[in-house]
Formats: structure tokens, sequence, C-alpha cells
């Protein structure tokens, strides 16, 4: 089997992070999502991987970030994407690559618990021509729906409806086989003027073949928007086996659901966990507190955070207020001045969120 994973797409939900970075970039837990789909399609077995990138700046990010694969072991094929038409124009542009085999279509900025090996082990054993994942959620008008008949199979599914029939959302994770390949030729753009894989899935309904929903019981985020990043922090967090590898001095309190990469370095403070400290990263007399990320090379000093991610090269120092529930890109200075007037002295990037105490 092969993968195709989907990486371009504009990530607008995530502005202004991602004005400078590809939202599958963005870490959690200290990890970009992208990199954990990578291992949990390698944990399933499967090497020959297409990645699905924009023709820009982003996809360009993105191959310079994973390059050939070697890292896992896998084998990785480019197939850069002209505009985010939708997901099944990507199983269409990828066609050359799938050629007539199975394969896994899995969304990089999705993120599941418990990878996906049995997925792909139940559909490999199977006769299924298409699987699809679902999930029961609270606000199902933000995704694909799936409508089932009274003995489990597929009635109907619709993306993103007004109206949804049921609570069941369609999870980024999908597998097929070359039958695929007809449906997202036969189907036409939806009211937001792209190639709705959704479509593609009901067409296969209304063929008569078969499209098995499996229900996933576990966790799943999908990392579109900063509430999304934090709940995705949080959950990688929980799963995390801590790991001090850096430098806590005698002084400070770092309880054992704390990691501490190498190089890292805390000073004279309290760090509760579920949290990770990225490398060469120095915290010193400040409170860090549970559900939070901070990556490779930030400062915190004289400072409290807690339920937060911090991206790299930033520096949060002698900040007065408790920083909570925040994401905070890469290379930002958040300081206390001494100057006068005493004034809040802001360089936001456009769409930036404040919120001032
Ligand atoms: O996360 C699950 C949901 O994903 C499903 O419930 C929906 O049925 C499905 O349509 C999709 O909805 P989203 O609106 O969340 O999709 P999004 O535009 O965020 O794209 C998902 C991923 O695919 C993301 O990593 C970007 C990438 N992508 C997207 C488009 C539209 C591409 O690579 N190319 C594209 O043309």
């Amino acid at each position: 089997m092969k993968a195709l994973i989907l990486s371009g797409g504009k990530g607008s939900r995530l502005y202004p992070l991602t004005y400078t970075n590809a939202k599958q970039l963005i870490p959690v837990a200290n990890k970009p999502v992208l990199f954990r789909v990578i291992e949990a399609v390698r944990d399933a077995g499967i090497t020959e991987i297409g990645i699905v990138i924009g023709n820009d700046e982003n996809g360009r990010r993105v191959q310079d970030a994973v390059g050939q694969g070697r890292r896992w072991g896998v084998d990785i094929t480019y197939i850069p994407q002209d505009a985010p038409l939708g997901l099944a124009h990507c199983v269409a542009i990828a066609q050359d690559f799938l050629g007539s085999e199975r394969f896994v279509m899995f969304l990089g900025d999705n993120v599941i618990e418990g990878g996906i090996s049995n997925l792909i082990r139940g559909f490999e054993q199977s006769d299924y021509d298409c699987q699809i994942v679902l999930k029961e959620v609270e606000e199902p008008q933000h995704y694909g729906v799936a409508e089932l008949n009274p003995d489990r199979s597929i009635k109907r599914l619709v993306e993103k409806p007004r109206e949804p029939r049921s609570n069941l959302a369609l999870v980024g994770i999908y597998m097929f086989n070359e039958h695929v390949h007809e449906a997202v030729r036969q189907i036409t753009p939806s009211w937001r003027g792209e190639l709705e894989i959704t479509d593609a899935i009901q067409w296969l309904v209304e063929q008569g073949l078969n499209v098995h929903p499996y229900i996933h019981r576990g966790w799943w985020i999908d990392t579109g928007k900063p509430i999304d990043m934090l709940a995705a922090n949080s959950k990688v967090l929980e799963e995390l086996t801590p790991e001090v590898q850096g430098f806590v001095d005698r002084s400070s309190d770092v309880d054992e659901r704390v990691t501490v990469e190498a190089g890292a370095e805390i000073v004279n403070s309290v760090v509760r966990g579920p949290t990770i400290i990225g490398e060469n990263t120095r915290i010193a007399n400040s409170y860090v507190g549970p559900f939070t990320s901070i990556y490779h090379d930030c400062v915190v000093e004289n400072a409290e955070i807690e339920h937060s991610l911090i991206l790299e090269h930033s520096s949060i120092v002698d900040v007065p207020a408790r920083i909570t529930d925040s994401l905070i890109g890469r290379n930002v200075e958040l300081s206390h001045s001494q100057l006068k007037p005493r004034a809040l002295k802001l360089t936001l990037g456009d769409n930036s969120r404040l919120g001032l105490i």
C-alpha cells in the first residue's frame, strides 16, 4: 500500500503563524504535526509516501523540513498543487504516483490517538473499496458528516452541512482502491469551489461499491484553529513518556511529567507537567504550568506561562502577568520595558489576537 499525505492548503485559520510557515509544520509537543503523520504511516508499515504541497513558499518549507524521508526510513515523492482546489483534486494530481494500488490518504493537519496501524491492517485484509473513519463530535457542521443506515452502512455523506443529519464527522484518514480515480473524475466543484473528497466517496456509495465506515473511539483533532492546536498539544503531551536530558538546578521544582530536551536548562523555576521544554531553551526564575510546549532555543525568564505553545527562538522576559491559552510564533520577543511613557509597545502581525488585562 502507498500513502498520500496532504500538506498544501492556505492555513488561513491559523494566521498570522501561517503567513511564514506551513500549518502542518507547526509543532505539537515539540514535533511538527506533519512529522507525526509521517511516523503514523511508517509505523503502519508503509514506506512509499506521496506528499501534496503547495506550489509556493510553504511548499518549499515542507520540502526543506521533511527531505526525502531517510530519517524515517521512507521514500517521499512530492506532488505540487498549483492552488488548493480540494482534497479530491489532490487525489487527481497524485494519480501517476498512486497507480492502481490501494492507498491511505491522511490529512497533514490531523492528529489521531493510537496511530493507524490497525486501520491499515483491517483495510488490507478486507474487500472494501473504501474505508472512512468517523468520530462523534459536538459541532459536526465544521466537518464532512456521515449519515448511517440502521444496519450501519452509509446512507449519505455531506461536506460541512448547515443542518447536520448526525454527529459523525469524517476524520481526515481515508483508504481507497483504484475506484476512487473514477470518482474524482465524476464530481464537480462544491459551493466553496473545491473538489470535495466527501462527494467522491458519496459517488462510490451511489455506485454500490463497498464503503466501510469505521468508528474511531479515541481522540482525534483537526488542528485547523489555534484552539485546536492547543487541544492537540495537550493530548499529545499527556501521551509522552517524560525524559530529562537537559539540566535542572537544585532550586528548581520540576515534576515527573516534564520532558526536558538536550541542552535545555531550568534554573530556580517551577515546572508542572505534562510539559515539554525544547532543546537549548532556558527557563529561569519562572513558572511553567501544565500543557505547555516550549520549542527549541527559547528563553523564559521572570515570567509565568501555562497551557500554551511557544515556537522556536522566542523570548518571554520580565512579563508581569501570567500567560495562558496562548500560541506564540517564532522569533517573538515579549518583555517588560522600563522606558517612559509607560505604554504597551506592540508589533503584531496581521490577524494577531492579544488579550490584555
Ligand atoms: O479534518 C477532517 C476534515 O478535513 C473532514 O471532516 C472534511 O470532510 C474534509 O473536507 C476536511 O475539511 P477541512 O476544511 O478541515 O480541510 P482543509 O481545507 O483544512 O484541508 C485539510 C488538509 O489538506 C490540510 O492539511 C491542507 C490540505 N489541503 C487542502 C486542500 C483544500 C491540500 O493539500 N490541498 C487542498 O486543495
